[in-house]
């Protein structure tokens, strides 16, 4: 006779090695894309994570596009996800979002982003967050915040030039911060006793990363940042309630507007939800690709020539040279949104696009289970198809022939695509044009220190990007 704990033992053994079979074979009613599953709860998460320096598709995603193929399975942060890198899966997802697909993000990304952020809203919800933001970030608003945005760009080169050394990834942030800041809620950080944008830092390392809410993590930040964040949203929305403005001139304003209808679907969460994610979405992004622009156009002679020509022939058509830029000058900015363009699929700023399948889904001969994740990945800088070949070169000629350079595309996803295109594009290419317009005309500038980027997988400058600016002499 064995003892008991023996017997304890073989069952502990036996379940354990089921569980363990299980989760690197899981059910599926057809054929699963090929992949590891990595090991039991931490999946291949470390890897995923494991920082890297490449502009090149992620090591992580391109080591297994080679072993498996371009649409593969593993698991990360806890869930099995399929990864697709295949541009007709990537479109099909897309075209079917609330369909087959769901917008679904880890849960990290929902604990800092608040459960009701767009990105989490679905149907009807969904639609009418979407009409507010668009309208505040549509056409008709860019127009108005032309001069606005010219302004601070002069204002703040003007400054830069004087100071010698500046680090462009912090103060393009901090500019882009103020602008979408006053935007919103008239924020004004040089008048304000408390630092709003102090809250966000270390977002883009927490936002998918695993959820480990201890001192010391960058998910725990995050979440700190979220708290303080919200509570100063929280009081702003306050005061302007019981100090309402006669003239309607912020978000806050249109939002305790829609806030006292009757009929109204929107509640105060959800709008203090919109308000936080606008401000990070805004400013971190649109920070990271000006300073992609402006180490490229170092590395790249040739583009910055081009570039200044542009604004040159621009300033030159008018008839008062310092008039200030107007729509149709920024409409005209062709090579401009080339180098955006080019700028944007580098950068590769949103590496993962998060969806849930809502049914089974048969592709390609490969089964996506229902409520399984897929990440979308971006294959655009691989897949470009284009006469310039080497896909990692910096080549806004690319764009040339190109008649599709304003949406997404099968090739081009770095906003997005489908129902879900990123509702800040049009924003980000004003202030980058514009921001180029006033700096190549004005300015010169040379790289002194940083500028190396990382990613974990999000795009990071981690040394920042310090470059000395000053006038231009003529
Ligand atoms: C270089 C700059 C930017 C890049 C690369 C970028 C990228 C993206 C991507 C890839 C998506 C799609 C996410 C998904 O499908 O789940 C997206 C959505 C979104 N972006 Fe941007 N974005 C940028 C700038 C901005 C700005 C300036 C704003 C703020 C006005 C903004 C606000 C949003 C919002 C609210 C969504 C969610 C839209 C939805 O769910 O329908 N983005 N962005």
């Amino acid at each position: 006779m064995f003892p008991l704990v023996f017997y304890f033992g073989v069952l502990l053994i036996i379940t354990i090695t089921i569980w363990f079979y299980n989760w690197r074979n899981p059910r599926c009613n057809g054929v699963l894309p090929p992949g590891s599953m990595g090991w039991p709860l931490l999946g291949e998460t470390l890897q995923f994570f494991s920082p890297n320096t490449s502009s090149d598709i992620p090591p992580f995603v391109k080591d297994r596009m080679k072993r498996y193929g371009p649409i593969f399975k593993t698991s990360l942060v806890g869930r099995p996800i399929i990864v697709s890198t295949d541009a007709d899966l990537n479109y099909f997802i897309f075209q079917q979002e609330g369909q087959s697909f769901q917008s679904w993000y880890p849960d990290t990304f929902t604990e800092i982003f608040g459960r009701q952020n767009v990105g989490s809203l679905h149907g009807f919800m969904y639609k009418y967050l979407k009409n507010m933001v668009l309208n505040l970030f549509g056409p008709e608003s860019l127009k108005k915040m032309l001069p606005e945005v010219e302004q601070a760009s002069n204002r703040n080169l003007r400054r830069w030039s004087t100071q010698g050394i500046v680090d462009v990834k912090e103060s393009t942030a901090q500019m882009i911060f103020d602008l979408t800041a006053k935007k919103l809620i008239s924020y004004d950080s040089e008048k304000s006793p408390e630092n709003l944008r102090e809250n966000f830092v270390a977002f883009i390392q927490g936002l998918i990363s695993f959820p480990l809410d201890i001192p010391g993590t960058a998910y725990h930040k995050c979440l700190q940042g979220r708290k303080k964040a919200m509570k100063m949203l929280k009081n702003m929305l306050q005061e302007r309630r019981e100090k309402p403005r006669k003239i309607q001139s912020d978000f806050f304003d249109y939002v305790l507007e829609e806030l006292q209808r009757e009929d109204t679907v929107l509640t105060e969460a959800i709008a203090l939800d919109l308000m936080f994610v606008l401000l990070f979405a805004s400013f971190e992004t649109t920070s990271l690709a000006i300073t992609s622009a402006m180490k490229f156009l170092v590395d790249h002679p040739l583009v910055l020539k081009q570039l200044t020509e542009e604004h040159e022939a621009i300033i030159k058509r008018r008839e008062i040279p310092d008039s200030g830029v107007t729509w149709n000058e920024y409409k005209s900015m062709k090579f401009t949104f080339q180098v955006i363009n080019e700028t944007v699929r580098l950068a590769n700023i949103v590496p993962g696009i998060f969806r849930k399948a809502l049914r089974e889904i048969k592709f390609k001969g490969y089964t996506i289970p229902a409520g399984w994740a897929v990440m979308v990945c971006p294959p655009a800088v691989h897949l470009n198809p284009t006469r310039y070949r080497d896909p990692l070169d910096f080549n806004p000629w690319r764009w040339e022939a190109r008649i599709d350079t304003n949406g997404a595309s099968r090739n081009f996803m770095a906003f997005g695509g489908g129902m879900r295109f990123c509702v800040g594009t049009d924003f980000t290419k004003v202030q980058m044009a514009v921001f180029l317009h006033c700096l190549v005309t004005k300015y010169k500038w040379k790289a002194v220190k940083g500028g190396d980027i990382l990613r974990t997988p999000g795009l990071q400058f981690p040394k920042g990007f310090h470059v000395h600016i000053s006038e231009k002499e003529n």
